[in-house]
């Protein structure tokens, strides 16, 4: 006996890796996609993929007919920052009078104004704020989130962050993966006091949050301004020996060598690449580090798109997330960075579906179970309105989402679609 079986999905794209972490290149560009196709669901996991006649919904707990709509595996957004106090459209509003990003921060504003207002926080009032924007992702249909610390930057509050973000995984259905990015920039009260900034990241943050097992990954912005090349390289060894991965903010805004770096480090992401020289693109290449594009961070800054072009043709396997954030991308639309990596990224229709399942998968290593529509994989799926999945893509701005299945429950429905059924 199944416990739910969706059948006569008009389009069903699997995705399906066949046992690979990730695909890379023209890879990407295959997604499986089966014509009239069915998924049943036991005990959490996928137990059945392939065409409708292949299977008998009369063996089900429950049947939902998919006629009219496709089914895609659960998104993974693998990059957002959504712990986080204060709203900052002062400062956006600046931006659009035409102050920079850079001048904000520079102006004690960015991502210090965020630290001020999320110090002050309560742990209740964080983890409030942030089931709300969770709920926004689920609703856009991402079933996974990884979520950094970042906006603490003391030892007290960058724990109280990890803390919330546990308190999160106990509360939201979406799975959490929880990443340490104390080392996002130096505090304002640290102003002048730079290593001993890096003294309190290496030697108090990271151990507490090793041993207590907060993060699975440690994140460093590595940015003129921010942290250095040399200073992360310290501190990803140091996270490593504590049994953390890295993931790097690396190339945003000027190509600092932090793709190069993220290749020395074998970090299991290097996220923005704006600017990443070639070199740094052979980096990553020969170190298995997925490349994750944020488009909303160049939609929201007005500033160039990435070209996804040159990643995929150099043969790397590609990922898309929001980055969601207040300061430079403050929203949680998943679906629409999709539409953007297409008009703006120059990706194919195929690449944009993998980089949002199971290359997004793969940069938080959970592509094993996460990221496709396999048997044996969990059973997270959503259901669209609309007969292809070019559509979503296409018909921008608006969300399709029907249904949301994680981990083989149904967790978001729209009330029309279980009365017609
Ligand atoms: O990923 N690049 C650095 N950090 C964030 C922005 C954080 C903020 O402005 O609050 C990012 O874009
Ligand atoms: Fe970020």
């Amino acid at each position: 006996m199944m416990d739910l079986i969706f059948y006569n999905i008009s389009q069903l794209v699997t995705v399906a890796a066949d046992g690979a972490k990730r695909k890379e290149g023209a890879a990407m560009r295959e997604i499986g996609l089966i014509e009239d196709g069915a998924v049943a669901i036991r005990d959490g996991r996928i137990a059945y993929v392939g065409p409708s006649d292949g299977i008998d919904i009369s063996k089900a707990e429950r049947s939902i007919n998919a006629f009219g709509k496709t089914v895609l595996p659960g998104f993974v957004d693998s990059h957002t920052h959504l712990v986080f106090a204060g709203a900052r459209e002062g400062e956006f509003a600046r931006r659009i009078a035409g102050a920079t990003y850079a001048e904000i921060a520079a102006d004690g504003g960015g991502i210090n104004t965020t630290v001020k207002a999320t110090r002050v926080a309560s742990k209740v009032e964080l983890t409030e704020y942030a089931l709300h924007r969770l709920d926004s992702c689920l609703g856009f249909g991402s079933t996974t989130v990884e979520i950094k610390s970042g906006y603490g930057l003391d030892f007290e509050n960058e724990i109280k962050m990890l803390e919330v973000v546990r308190e999160l995984q106990e509360l939201h259905v979406v799975e959490i993966v929880p990443t340490f990015l104390g080392a996002h920039t130096i505090p304002f009260d640290y102003k002048d006091r730079r290593e001993e900034y890096l003294t309190l990241v290496l030697d108090r943050m990271l151990p507490e949050v090793g041993r207590r097992g907060l993060a699975q990954y440690c994140d460093v912005f590595v940015e003129r301004g921010a942290f250095t090349v040399e200073e992360a390289r310290t501190i990803f060894l140091r996270a490593r020996e504590l049994g953390l991965k890295a993931r790097v903010h690396a190339d945003q805004i000027t190509p600092g060598g932090g793709a190069e770096l993220a290749g020395d480090v074998f970090a299991s992401s290097a996220d923005h690449l704006d600017h990443i020289s070639d070199n740094g693109l052979a980096h990553l290449r020969d170190s298995n580090t997925v490349a994750t594009l944020l488009p909303g961070v160049s939609l929201f800054l007005g500033e160039q798109f990435p070209d996804a072009r040159r990643f995929i043709d150099a043969g790397l396997a590609v990922a898309i997330a929001t980055d969601a954030n207040p300061g430079s991308c403050m929203s949680e639309n998943i679906q629409l960075m999709m539409s953007l990596a297409a008009t703006r990224m120059r990706m194919t229709m195929e690449e944009i579906v993998t980089a949002v399942t199971l290359n997004a998968a793969a940069s938080l290593d959970r592509s094993d179970i996460l990221g496709s529509i396999e048997v044996g994989k969990q059973a997270d799926l959503l259901m669209f309105d609309v007969p292809n999945y070019h559509r979503i893509i296409y018909h921008f701005g608006v969300n399709h989402l029907n249904t949301v299945v994680k981990r083989g429950q149904v967790v978001m429905e729209k009330s029309y679609a279980s009365a017609r059924d």
